[in-house]
């Protein structure tokens, strides 16, 4: 299955991508982890993509289309993929359709996440994330274990989800039509616990 998550900051793409992954047997393709990957391992690619990140930006569509082309060409993504964060922009989400078709495939189904703006900001400040496992955590809802080695991102300061998240509604918002009008988008409630939202989205899909 080839399934797309889109939804604001700290929606909960991360968090419901890791539970499909093992439900669906597909890899987990999320541009934000590729990012931060080449950025801690001080690529060059990762020194541009830096910039806009710590600005809470976007960074520019070339630069993620080739990352995601990439990837999508690797043995484990021909039977499927869970794409999380990608795409953003409908350029992004043209030059994604390009090169599906050229494999002579395309997208199952386009998952978004809704969840009101104060909530996301609480979901993101609170974020830590444990640079070992890569397991997701809340301060709040979902406590880290005593001995896990937490990351605090450093776009989860509040002024930089702030930035993010106008960035989003920019930006981002623009698929949701272009997705609409292909009859593949699926709007699914992320409110609630993860174990609600994930019945949702396995609903929304038929998996
Ligand atoms: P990226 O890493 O993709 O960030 P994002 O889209 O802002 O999404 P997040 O990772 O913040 O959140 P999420 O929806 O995965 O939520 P999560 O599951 O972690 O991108 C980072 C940056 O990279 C961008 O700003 C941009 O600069 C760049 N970038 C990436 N892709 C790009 C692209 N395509 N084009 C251009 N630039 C790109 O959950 C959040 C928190 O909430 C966690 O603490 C979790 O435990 C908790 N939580 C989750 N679900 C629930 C629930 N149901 N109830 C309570 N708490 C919950």
């Amino acid at each position: 299955m080839r399934i797309v998550l889109v939804g604001p900051p700290a929606s909960g793409k991360g968090t419901q991508a890791k539970v499909l992954v093992e439900r669906l047997g597909v890899p987990q393709v999320s541009t934000g982890d590729m990012l931060r990957a080449a950025r801690a391992a001080g690529t060059a690619l990762g020194k541009e993509a830096d910039q806009f990140m710590s600005a809470g930006k976007l960074v520019p569509d070339e630069v993620v289309i080739g990352l995601v082309r990439e990837r999508l060409a690797l043995p484990d993504a021909k039977k499927g993929f869970i794409l999380d964060g990608f795409p953003r922009t409908v350029p992004q989400a043209e030059a994604l359709e390009e090169l599906l078709s050229g494999l002579g495939t395309g997208l199952d189904h386009v998952v978004q996440v809704d969840v009101p703006r104060a909530l996301l900001v609480e979901r993101a400040t609170l974020r830590r994330t444990d640079v070992r496992t890569g397991q997701i955590y809340h301060l709040k809802y979902n406590p880290p274990p005593a001995d896990a080695v937490l990351e605090h991102r450093d776009d989860d300061r509040e002024d930089k989800v702030n930035t993010r998240l106008d960035q989003y509604e920019a930006m981002t918002a623009a698929l949701l039509p272009h997705y609409q009008a292909k009859g593949l988008l699926r709007r699914i409630d992320g409110t609630g616990s993860p174990q609600e939202v994930t019945r949702r989205m396995i609903a929304a899909i038929g998996a």
